[in-house]
């Protein structure tokens, strides 16, 4: 091979090299459509605080997932608390923490063991950031019908079509 067509191979090498390096790149910077997470919180970081810490003490998370986190050793066929405050009013979760028997407000299909417990003798203070919590989570638009067809199946075994 003459020193010119050894230079000619070497320049094609390194375009294709690059070519297919500059392609990459730029394929590294786009994005599938992504619609991105459906599930945010109104909360103020205060709020989030304490809300956290009751979660917690409480153990909800035994039952509930919330922001894709439960403990899955424990298998309670609880609704998701994510996008909660988009499906009941602040009102209604109140009340739901101040019942003695919250089964009279919301109807369980559960043995006694995995339902919701009372919370009616936790402080007011207590009820009331459980309250404001639940009520700052929010589901979007697009996301909404999806998150309330799981809710409803959870809630009563049953499947969504069934309700069509
Ligand atoms: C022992 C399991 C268990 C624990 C612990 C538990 N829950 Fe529940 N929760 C349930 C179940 C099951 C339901 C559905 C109603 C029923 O079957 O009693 C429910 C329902 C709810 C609902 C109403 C959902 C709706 O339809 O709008 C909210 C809100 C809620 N729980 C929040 C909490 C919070 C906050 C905590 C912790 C302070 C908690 N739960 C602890 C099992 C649990």
């Amino acid at each position: 091979m003459r020193k010119g067509e050894k230079n000619i191979i070497l320049i094609m090498v390194v375009s294709v090299v690059s070519l297919v390096g500059v392609k990459f790149y730029q394929n590294a910077g786009e994005t599938e459509e992504d619609p991105g997470i459906p599930y945010y919180t109104t909360a103020t970081p205060e709020l989030t605080s304490a809300a956290a810490t009751l979660l917690h003490k409480h153990n909800c998370q035994e039952c509930h997932s919330l922001w894709a986190t439960r403990d899955f050793t424990i298998a309670v066929p609880a609704p998701a608390l994510d996008g909660e405050g988009s499906f009941r009013d602040r009102d209604w979760l109140a009340q739901y923490f101040d019942a003695a028997v919250p089964q009279d407000i919301l109807p369980t299909r559960l043995k006694p063991q995995y339902r919701h417990p009372s919370y009616a003798h936790l402080s007011d203070e207590d009820k009331t950031t459980l309250t404001d919590y639940m009520f700052s989570l929010k589901v979007e638009d697009w996301y909404r019908e999806q998150t309330e067809k799981r809710r409803f199946e959870k809630l009563t075994g049953k499947k969504w079509a069934a309700n069509e």
